[in-house]
């Protein structure tokens, strides 16, 4: 049996299945392959949808995947720009 939560009240169209978040239901996308591609080079929810799938069905995602995408490009800025540099 596998289980299915909301993450929270705010987001219902969140899921939160094992240590996965899903964020977009429709393709089984979860919050870390969104950020993934971020990583990778996408920069729009454009970019994360063609890619993924993300937000190409019912679009409850595409606020959710958007606030990722940007919350992932924040953090990559700020890594690009911070005095500390991680050492191998
Ligand atoms: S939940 Fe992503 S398109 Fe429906």
């Amino acid at each position: 049996m596998v289980l299915v939560y909301p993450h929270n009240d705010n987001n219902s169209h969140l899921y939160v299945l094992g240590e996965n978040m899903y964020v977009c239901l429709c393709h089984g996308v979860t919050d870390t392959q969104i950020r993934d591609a971020v990583m990778d080079g996408a920069t729009r929810l454009r970019d994360v949808a063609q890619q993924l799938g993300v937000a190409t069905d019912c679009g409850r995602c595409a606020c959710c995947a958007h606030q990722l995408i940007k919350e992932t490009l924040t953090e990559l800025t700020a890594e690009a720009h911070s005095p500390f540099r991680e050492v191998a």
